[in-house]
């Protein structure tokens, strides 16, 4: 890191460097070069093809599956023959250098730890490669709040405020007495799980494809830092921290302190075609039908969007938290504001104001975020400490859970598989506008008043009106 303070030093080297592969070094991002200075300096690098994933993508979205898991198949398999077609000469080169890569399907990439700069020079110089840039590693969203960890002590019958709050209960008394039984599995990218936590242990899905960690390959679901077992608790934790219990889960390592892009792109692709835990046995039709994200940096950037496009081909729904850098406009995070269309969630008290640090849009380019916000201000969830022991914590990352286990509850309830911009309608159109308290504020010429608006975004969520917008429109 101290190579931050060395970028007199770059321009002098390439300036000075002997002419011929000139041409390669507009291919290599400013901090991978402010990163490498020295010869013996090395750097985790990522390698992006000229040759993306769309035109897969399209061809896979204008076709129509006999299944769900066909689908699934259909998207892995491209991508991967995609990816072997194109990086191709690339593996070739990093073979003869006897230097270590992994190739990375879902965007296109490869992926080169500990590389030099004559290493990035020689990959630069492909004609197959649009550019080389630094690995990134992204934070977690910090809780703004984690409060003493303990035991439960009273349970309430009806569930934490903020299963009250959005009538998580309701709708799921409702889902039963559909009568439908339909299996939703749900999932996360976060710190992991705690997965023998009272809340959580009965519900994981254990059939071999409910946990991957690229890190350290753990064979069984764990959580070291408390951020993600608290998440999935609340996503589907029973004992009334859980938006809907009746989930199953699966979660994916992402984020070890922070969260390496390596990490985060593996657990991109483990949710759109899982394997066991040791990473083998590639089962497509193991993928979850949901995934929360609650980590992000800074908005405008796009590094994450096309894993976001291949959930999207794979009929995953994608949410993500919208950041805590708030309330000041146009402090949403990526990849919330992915161009690529996630559900983007900021966040509640109890009072139903907007919390003091939920991040508001809009987005660099002008769009509307978040999409819609939910209870995030000192939440009580599972604690990874103990297997009875809970914590109330507070942020976006506590309020995009709770949508996530909305979008499962409202899957659950259709008869027919359903489209990402149905799931997005729903919650919009069942979300509670009357009750949120304005703040005064507004972004854009947009005040906190009217929905949708950059605060807010279409509201707080309802589980029970939007599931009851559902059954009325499938009637
Ligand atoms: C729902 O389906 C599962 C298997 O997917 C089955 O084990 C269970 O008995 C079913 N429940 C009802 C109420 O039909
Ligand atoms: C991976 O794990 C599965 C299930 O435990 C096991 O059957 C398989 O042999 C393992 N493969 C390797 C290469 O360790
Ligand atoms: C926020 O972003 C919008 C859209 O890009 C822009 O019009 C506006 O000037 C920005 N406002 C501030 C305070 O940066």
């Amino acid at each position: 890191m101290a190579s931050f303070l060395l970028t007199s030093v770059t321009v002098l080297l390439l300036s000075t460097t002997p002419g011929g592969r000139g041409s390669s070094y507009h291919k290599i991002s400013p901090q991978l070069s402010k990163s490498l200075t020295k010869q013996e300096y090395t750097a985790n690098v990522f390698v992006t093809f000229s040759q993306g994933t769309e035109s897969v993508l399209a061809t896979i979205s204008a076709k129509s599956f006999p299944s769900r898991s066909a689908r699934l198949d259909q998207v892995h398999d491209s991508l991967v023959s995609h990816a072997a077609s194109t990086q191709d000469d690339t593996i070739q080169l990093l073979a003869q250098e006897g230097h270590p890569y992994k190739s990375i399907w879902i965007t296109n990439q490869l992926y080169v730890p500990d590389a030099t700069m004559d290493l990035v020079i020689k990959l630069a110089s492909s004609p197959d490669v649009a550019y080389v840039s630094q690995e990134e590693v992204i934070p977690l969203h910090q809780p703004v709040y984690r409060g003493p960890v303990r035991k439960r002590g009273k349970v309430r019958p009806s569930g934490e405020w903020g299963i009250m709050k959005i009538k998580a209960n309701e709708a799921r008394s409702l889902l039963k007495s559909l009568g439908q039984n339909v299996s939703i599995v749900v999932s996360s990218i976060d710190t992991g799980v705690r997965g023998t936590h009272e809340a959580l242990s009965s519900n994981w899905r254990d059939d071999g494809y409910g946990w991957y960690d690229p890190y350290d390959k753990s064979a069984l679901p764990r959580d070291k830092d408390g951020h993600g077992t608290h998440t999935m608790g609340t996503i589907c934790g029973s004992g009334g921290i859980g938006v809907y219990p009746e989930a199953k889960w699966m979660a994916c390592r992402g984020c070890k302190g922070g969260c390496t892009q390596f990490a985060l792109l593996s657990c991109a692709q483990w949710i759109a075609c899982p394997t066991m835990a040791n990473g083998t046995k590639r089962d497509c039709s193991k993928a979850p039908h949901v995934v929360s994200n609650s980590w992000g940096g800074g908005g405008g950037r796009n590094w994450f969007d096309r894993a976001i496009g291949v959930w999207h081909a794979a009929k995953i729904i994608p949410l993500f938290s919208n950041g805590n850098e708030g309330t000041a406009c146009n402090t949403t995070g990526s990849p919330a504001d992915s161009k690529n269309n996630v559900i983007s969630v900021g966040s509640t008290t109890v009072d139903d104001a907007l919390s003091f640090f939920s991040s508001v849009g809009p987005t660099f380019d002008g769009r509307m975020k978040p999409d819609v916000s939910a209870p995030g201000s000192n939440v009580l969830s599972a604690s990874h400490k103990g297997d009875s022991e809970y914590q109330p914590m507070s942020g976006t990352s506590m309020a995009c859970p709770h949508t996530a286990g909305v979008a499962a509850i409202l899957l659950a309830g259709s008869k027919q598989e359903m489209e990402y911009d149905r799931v997005l309608q729903l919650l919009a159109d069942g979300a509670d506008t009357k009750s949120l308290l304005s703040g005064g504020r507004g972004c854009v010429g947009v005040t906190d008043k009217v929905f949708p608006n950059h605060q807010f975004g279409h509201g707080r969520v309802n589980a029970f009106n939007s599931l009851t917008k559902l059954i009325k429109e499938s009637e």
